[in-house]
């Protein structure tokens, strides 16, 4: 029976993989370590929780302490947690250095002590910047433009170095932009939908003509599983499902999906270096043998449809009441 370490394992991918997990491999045993920043919800995990194969604990993965037992215990770590926003990382980049970089640091000291079976980094594709025409491909120079991509880029190579220096059996993966289920709704796509919903202004980024590659969370997470089992140590692997859309593009669907005015959209002031375009070639894990599954219409009605039902999950985080529910119903200090 493996059992595995994944970081991150309240917030959004982390809390999809975690599912994906228990869906595909009934007897499988998951701690999910996570320090419930904002970003953390444990209601992503609600139908998971009395599973035997399931534990929570609740720390920081920039703490030795903690970290050392957990990766001692375990076959694999899948290393989700981060500070994951752009925008804040512009306001307030300190968490993201630390977090994304001391704090895999330090689970990558732990593998070298204990040794693992895998050690997947789950990087990004924002690690490569922007790209006018083309596509990244692994072995593309890395030109991250936010703090928070920088800072990627640091614990994408920390890894990577783990592996060339100490063989650890790292391996990075580079993933597009991902939709789906539990997404915080500080991301563009949670938040047109509830905006929408809620009859609230969807606000556009400069001229909304920054172009995203699209990715149902699902499928990302079987591509994680499938690198695991078929990807080889020391090796990057872009992620990707091909579908290329702009802003504008997007929030056209999300209104026509949900019946609502044009008038909503709302152009505001453009993020600081805003990366215009993020495209990965993903021919090499194609090569592999991995196809995405869900059809970029589909999954995303399928999105849509979620927040239409499950009202309850986000109006709770974008109320602000939600901190002091949460902390009571899961008797969590601090
Ligand atoms: P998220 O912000 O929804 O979740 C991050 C989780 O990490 C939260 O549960 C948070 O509580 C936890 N966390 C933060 N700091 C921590 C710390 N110091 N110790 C322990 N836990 C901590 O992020 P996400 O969108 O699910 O992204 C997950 C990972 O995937 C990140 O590493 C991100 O860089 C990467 N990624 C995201 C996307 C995307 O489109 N969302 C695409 C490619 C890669
Ligand atoms: O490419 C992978 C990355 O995708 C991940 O590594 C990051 O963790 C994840 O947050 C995401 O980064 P982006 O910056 O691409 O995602 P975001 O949802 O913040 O923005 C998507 C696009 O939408 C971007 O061009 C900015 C624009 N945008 C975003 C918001 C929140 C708007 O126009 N208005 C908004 O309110």
């Amino acid at each position: 029976m493996a059992k595995f370490l994944v970081t991150g394992g309240a917030g959004f991918i982390g809390s999809n993989f975690i599912h994906y997990l228990f869906g595909k491999y009934p007897d499988v045993e998951v701690i999910n370590l996570d320090k419930l920043t904002y970003a953390g919800n444990l209601e992503n995990l609600k139908n998971i929780e009395n599973n035997p194969g399931y534990r929570f604990v609740k720390g920081d993965i920039c703490d030795a302490e903690i970290v050392e037992p957990l990766v001692k215990e375990a076959d694999f770590v899948v290393n989700f947690a981060a500070e994951s926003h752009v925008d804040r990382s512009i306001g307030e980049p300190d968490d993201f250095i630390k977090t994304d970089i001391f704090g895999t640091f330090v689970l990558l000291e732990a593998a070298r002590k204990y040794g693992v079976k895998k050690f997947i980094q789950i990087s990004t594709d924002e690690v490569y910047g922007s790209i006018e025409d083309g596509s990244f491909r692994e072995t593309d120079a890395l030109m991250p433009s936010s703090p928070y991509s920088a800072s990627k880029a640091g614990a994408d190579r920390l890894a990577y170095s783990y592996f060339v220096t100490y063989k650890v059996p790292v391996i990075v993966t580079r993933c597009s932009n991902n939709y789906g289920p539990y997404q915080y709704p500080e991301k563009l796509i949670p938040l047109f939908v509830t905006n929408a919903i809620e009859d609230k202004k969807l606000p556009i980024y400069g001229d909304g003509k920054n172009v995203r590659d699209w990715i149902y969370v699902m499928d990302h997470c079987d591509a994680i599983d499938f690198v695991m089992n078929h990807g080889d140590d020391g090796e990057v692997y872009n992620i990707g499902a091909g579908n290329e859309r702009n802003n504008l593009e997007i929030t056209g669907i999300i209104l026509s999906e949900l019946e609502k005015p044009k008038e909503l959209m709302t152009f505001v002031k453009d993020r600081p270096g805003h990366d215009r375009r993020y495209s990965v070639d993903c021919s090499k894990l194609h090569a592999l043998g991995w196809q995405p599954k869900h059809s970029f219409q589909e999954a995303m009605k399928l999105t849509i449809d979620w927040y239409k039902d499950n009202r309850e999950w986000w109006e709770k985080i974008k109320s602000g009441e939600y901190l002091e529910y949460y902390k009571q119903h899961y008797q969590i200090e601090g």
